[in-house]
């Protein structure tokens, strides 16, 4: 293990120096069906247990805009095969996953690499993606439609094309933007995109009733019993925050757990030099993680380069979590007492498998009892939004 540190020093050493160079990937994306106009408020106050929902400068919200979003994320036409919208993978009534899959399904059923995170709260997650790739959600939603497994485009020319010439479109993208032709681009786009994505912030869940509303009586005795064992004998809390005001149940970093590091452990070496060879840009790294189940589990370390990243994914949120299941990066975890026992062995999801070289370091044994194990899955049953109770999926607790 040592010897294999060393190997990836040296490979890092000689490849690191000429191979920093990163384009901005010039990427792009979208796709939905009719422009709902109801619905809709802008938020003055978050919900009950989420910070301010923070919205970039460059993009204010307004209500047509978000209508406008909305439409684009539910377009199935921005796919090769005229079948595959954002909402496919990111489905509401599955709190923006897309379960049972463990790993997405795009055009032709073609198969990525990662499980399909929820959007809900996406707003307050710094980077997005499992590995922090992209750094907003509008530059988010340039990928999937130009990524060969997911919505398959070439370039974001059809997409350009379609919402420049449907007339509800036109007559839209004017209102709003007031635009039209070839003035229309992707920033508008994925400007009504990401403002759209604004609007899916879910909080309110019995956890915040009884933490942040003071509603003693809102968690039963074993959810109590494991918030107790979240902070502290489980050290959950350590990466899936809780704060004083409000709860993210991230810290938006990137830790080694042990999930699907194994699969590559001896070939590490050879992978990290080989990515790091090719010098990729933003979008073939984009492509080569979705579709190279190998270098995806390099994780973190494709884009920041450096031994803390190998086999790092970013810490997902906890809320809704009893509807988002399967789960880790990978699908490969399927219930949350298995997730549970996956932290209760010390970062192995079957008790006799080797330990990765590149473990967290806040990830050791944790000598639960069987009680334990399950009052931790009964405290993640209380972090579900009033809006997703109808989305849990038994298979997904025990
Ligand atoms: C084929 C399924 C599929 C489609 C279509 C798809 N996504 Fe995703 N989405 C995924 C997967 C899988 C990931 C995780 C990929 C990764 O981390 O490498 C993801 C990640 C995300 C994230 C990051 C969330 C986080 O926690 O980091 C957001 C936001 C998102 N998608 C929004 C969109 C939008 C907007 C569209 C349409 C433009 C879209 N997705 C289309 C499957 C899909
Ligand atoms: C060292 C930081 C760290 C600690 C400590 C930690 N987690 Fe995690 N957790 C993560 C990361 C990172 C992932 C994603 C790993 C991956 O996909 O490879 C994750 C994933 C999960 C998931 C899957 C969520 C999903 O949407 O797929 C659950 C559930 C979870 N953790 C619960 C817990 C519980 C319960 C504890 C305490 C027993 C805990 N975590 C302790 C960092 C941590």
């Amino acid at each position: 293990m040592q010897a294999q540190r060393l190997s990836l020093l040296v490979l890092l050493l000689s490849i690191v120096a000429v191979s920093c160079t990163r384009q901005e990937d010039a990427q792009q994306s979208k796709g939905g069906p009719m422009i709902r106009q109801s619905g809709y408020t802008i938020p003055t106050e978050p919900p009950l247990g989420l910070p301010p929902i923070p919205y970039p400068a460059d993009n204010p919200q307004t209500l047509e805009k978000i209508a406008l979003g909305e439409k684009l994320f539910h377009d199935k036409r921005f796919s090769t095969t005229h079948e595959v919208s954002c909402a496919a993978c990111h489905d509401a009534a599955k709190a923006f996953t897309d379960g049972p899959l463990k790993t997405s399904e795009g055009i032709n059923k073609l198969t990525g690499t990662r499980n399909a995170p929820t959007v809900v709260n996406a707003v307050y997650f710094r980077t997005q993606f499992w590995d922090g790739r992209s750094p907003s959600l509008e530059d988010q939603s340039l990928h999937p439609p130009v990524n060969p497994v997911e919505m398959g485009l070439k370039d974001h020319e059809p997409i350009l094309k379609i919402v420049r010439t449907d007339p509800e479109y036109v007559a839209a993208f004017k209102a709003v933007f007031e635009k039209s032709g070839t003035a229309i681009t992707m920033d508008e786009v994925t400007k009504a995109i990401g403002s759209f994505e604004r609007t899916i912030v879910s909080g309110n869940s019995a956890f915040d009733r009884y933490n942040y509303g003071g509603e003693k009586d809102a968690l039963t005795p074993a959810q109590k019993r494991g918030l107790e064992l979240f902070t502290n004998k489980g050290r959950c809390v350590s990466c899936h925050l809780i704060e004083q005001t409000q709860a993210l149940f991230t810290d938006n970093r990137f830790h080694n757990i042990g999930v699907g590091i194994n699969n590559i452990q001896g070939d590490v070496p050879e992978l990290a030099g080989a990515f790091l060879e090719a010098k990729a840009t933003l979008a073939e790294v984009d492509i080569k993680v979705l579709t190279d189940k190998r270098t995806s589990e390099l994780g973190r370390f494709v884009v920041a380069k450096d031994f803390d990243g190998l086999g790092a994914f970013k810490t997902p949120t906890l809320r809704n979590v009893a509807a988002t299941g399967p789960y880790m990066h990978d699908g490969s975890v399927r219930t949350l007492l298995d997730v549970v026992i996956h932290y209760d062995n010390g970062g192995v999801t079957k008790k006799d498998d080797p330990v990765n070289d590149f473990l967290s370091g806040g990830i050791r044994p944790l000598n639960l009892t069987e009680q334990e194990r399950n009052d931790l899955v009964a405290f993640m049953e209380a972090l579900t939004s009033p809006e997703y109770l109808s989305a849990v999926n038994k298979k997904n607790i025990r």
